[in-house]
């Protein structure tokens, strides 16, 4: 084996190696986070907005570059993963071995919350992609944005998703568990990275309520408005076979 394969490996041996690869990839993926609730929120801003930012996604660098973001998420997420199952797997191990007589001595319980609230996000994020990206639901799929037919109607897609309260319902309670996960990973990220002393402490507990608040805020805004009929499609896509009125709809609002 080389030296970069020996450093590599050594780097994954070592329990300090794997806790900063969660957090570097922790820091990745609350980076996605941030960028997609910016994304979603220009549904606000209209119909137009949100379905340019969805083309563009799909189509720059010619329509490579979702497949190297993809990739990229992607594997932040399994290292992101793979190195949490292996730290909780050392502790436990460290754990039996110190208590071995103990059968009392439990896991921590903000970390077996983690583990749940973790498998939660797994279970979310699975649904989602089948919702939103796959769209095995044939009536999302075949959404057209009436101004431009030739494009996905993002737009239509997100407000006609959110019609069942069930589905609604779903979104928030997952979201919901999902930011109980990142407030608790934020917290032991800045821990990770030594950036939490006794003086920082107040103040990064803090940034990391701030972050998780705005991402809940953000996300569960979209489907609590819609189930209120408070974000609503104004030019619905049927009624688009007269194409012009449905545009002078939207223009109007
Ligand atoms: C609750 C509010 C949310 C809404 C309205 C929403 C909306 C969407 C939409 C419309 C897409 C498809 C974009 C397209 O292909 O044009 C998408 C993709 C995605 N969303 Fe969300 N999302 C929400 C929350 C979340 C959360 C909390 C996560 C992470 C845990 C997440 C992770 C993803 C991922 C990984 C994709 C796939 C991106 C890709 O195409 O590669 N979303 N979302």
């Amino acid at each position: 084996m080389n030296a970069l394969g020996k450093a590599l490996l050594g780097f994954w041996g070592s329990s300090i190696g794997k806790k900063l690869i969660v957090a570097v990839t922790g820091v990745m993926l609350v980076g996605f986070l941030i960028a997609h609730m910016v994304g979603n929120l220009l549904i606000f801003q209209g119909r137009e907005s949100l379905n340019d930012y969805g083309y563009f996604l799909h189509h720059f660098l010619h329509g490579w570059g979702i497949w190297i973001f993809r990739l990229g998420l992607l594997g932040a997420f399994a290292l992101h993963l793979v190195a949490t199952i292996a730290l909780v797997r050392e502790n436990r191990a460290a754990r039996n071995t110190r208590y071995a007589y103990d059968a009392t001595v439990q896991a921590p319980r903000s970390s077996r919350m983690m583990i749940w609230s973790g498998l939660t996000v797994l279970g979310f994020v699975i649904f989602h992609l089948l919702h939103f990206t796959v769209r095995i639901d044939p009536d999302l799929a075949k959404m057209k944005d009436p101004m431009d037919p030739s494009r996905h109607d993002v737009y239509g897609m997100v407000i006609a998703g959110f019609q069942s309260p069930i589905v609604v319902l779903f979104y928030i309670v997952a979201v919901s568990f999902f930011c109980t996960h990142l407030n608790h990973g934020i917290s032991s990220l800045f821990q990770t990275l030594g950036l939490r002393s006794e003086k920082t402490r107040w103040v990064t507990g803090k940034i990391g309520i701030a972050v998780t608040l705005i991402l809940w805020l953000g996300f569960i805004s979209i489907p609590f408005l819609t189930s209120v009929n408070l974000l609503k499609d104004e030019g619905v896509p049927e009624k688009s076979a007269a194409h012009g009125s449905a545009v002078e709809t939207i223009s109007e609002s």
